[in-house]
């Protein structure tokens, strides 16, 4: 009996450890399939603003401050720099984590999802 227990334990632990590696890096080649829920208002092309600004080389970058694009007030007080972190609680949420974001979106509700839509956001450059 305790045997079995020890190695269920195990089990659990072991899916558990690979789950969150998995979680914690994206996959950019799925992302590029959430993104197509972006793509309506946010092109990939440097210098192309649809209703959202392009989001060319976005990673890495402060918030509202592509070229050319008219940012909400919210936005370009929100002192965001576009990480991992950051990115994933705006994606979740968008009107929550930046209040009075122009951007209409309901949010993302996967993790996954999210992960693998910044992993496709990092190849953008
Ligand atoms: C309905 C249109 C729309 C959709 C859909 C949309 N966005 Fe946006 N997005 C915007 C707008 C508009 C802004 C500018 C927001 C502001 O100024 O408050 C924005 C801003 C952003 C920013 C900040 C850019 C910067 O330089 O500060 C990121 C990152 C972003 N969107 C990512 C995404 C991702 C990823 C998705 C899909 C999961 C998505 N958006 C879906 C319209 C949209």
């Amino acid at each position: 009996m305790m045997k079995y227990g020890v190695l269920a334990a195990t089990l659990v632990v072991g899916m558990m450890a690979s789950g969150g590696s998995a979680l914690a890096d994206g996959d950019a080649a799925k992302g590029k399939t959430v993104f197509k829920k972006c793509a309506i208002c946010h092109d990939v092309r440097e210098g192309k603003n649809k209703i959202g600004p392009s989001l060319f080389g976005v990673f890495g970058t402060k918030a509202g401050e592509v070229k050319g694009f008219r940012f909400s007030p919210a936005m370009k007080k929100s002192g965001l720099t576009w990480d991992e972190a950051t990115l994933d609680k705006y994606l979740e949420n968008p009107r929550k984590t930046v209040k009075g974001t122009r951007m209409v979106f309901a949010g993302l509700r996967s993790k996954k999802d999210r992960d693998d839509v910044i992993a496709y956001m990092k190849t953008l450059k």
